[in-house]
């Protein structure tokens, strides 16, 4: 039955994708099941982190406040986030990942940003992680994470993660694109987003289980660029040719440049 093959071909795909996953008896929560839908809001990262600092309130971790309209989206390096109404997806996620020592907080970025690009690819062939988390369909953005931790000693405490994805946005930056241009169709975003939190679920899952130095491997399989020689731009826009090697624990990009190699943090190179 078709049914039948499509699921087990799913359960095998995840487990080849996340290696260890296999030996794990208990299967990851699903995220969907606390959710608010606004038709407009300022941001919808703004919308938790307003509801955290209220202090009566407490939020179940999984909490999803999804909308079809920003008046303030915010994008990272402080930039905005545009995104034309009830045409794409924006919404954020509350977790509580006090499984993770804060200086690796990069590997929850990491394994969202992955989980985006495998749920995306249900619908179109290739989609590529930029370092540090910017989704990409054939070297144009499609879309991004603003993901903001707060910190208890040691640990992360809780996370709002944001996510833009374009959907069935017809007009973008040239820089930009979205899953309507690449696959030449309108899609349903109820159905994607659905996907999306799916594996969201799996990815936090492993990450919980098998720590974050497994993440690295899935990272690179999905890394834009990666090993590929190419030129980089500091800050002062002065140009640089170098190679892509390898990411660092600490979520620093590692370059090898032909004075040797080097690290960067988010915004010290451009590319
Ligand atoms: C980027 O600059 O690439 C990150 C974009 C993140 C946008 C999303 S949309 C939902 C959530 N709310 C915001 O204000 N920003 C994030």
């Amino acid at each position: 039955m078709a049914g039948r093959s499509v699921k087990k071909f799913v359960v095998l795909n995840v487990v080849q994708y996340y290696s260890g996953l296999s030996k794990i008896s208990t299967k990851p929560e699903g995220l969907e099941q606390n959710r608010v839908h606004l038709p407009q809001c300022q941001s919808t990262n703004d919308y938790i982190q307003t509801l955290l600092s209220d202090q009566s309130q407490s939020l179940s971790e999984g909490f999803l406040v999804s909308t079809d309209y920003q008046s303030a989206g915010r994008g990272q390096r402080g930039n905005s986030w545009e995104s034309e109404s009830g045409k794409n997806l924006m919404f954020s996620i509350f977790l509580k990942p006090n499984f993770l020592i804060a200086q690796y907080a990069f590997w929850l970025s990491a394994i969202v940003a992955v989980s985006v690009a495998k749920a995306l690819e249900l619908y179109v062939p290739e989609v590529k992680v930029k370092w540090p988390n910017d989704l990409l369909i054939n070297g144009l953005k499609v879309g991004g994470l603003l993901i903001e931790n707060t910190v208890s000693g040691q640990k992360l405490d809780q996370s709002v993660v944001g996510i833009g994805i374009n959907i069935n946005q017809i007009s973008v930056l040239p820089t930009a694109t979205s899953l309507a241009l690449e696959g030449r169709q309108e899609f349903d975003r109820e159905e994607i987003l659905a996907a999306i939190l799916s594996e969201i679920s799996t990815g936090y899952f492993y990450l919980q289980q098998m720590g974050w130095e497994k993440v690295r491997s899935v990272y690179y399989s999905k890394l834009y660029k990666m090993a590929v020689l190419r030129e980089y731009f500091l800050p002062d826009g002065q140009p640089f040719k170098a190679i892509l090697k390898s990411i660092s624990d600490r979520g620093e990009l590692i370059l090898l440049c032909k004075d040797g190699e080097k690290r960067f943090q988010f915004k010290e190179v451009r590319f």
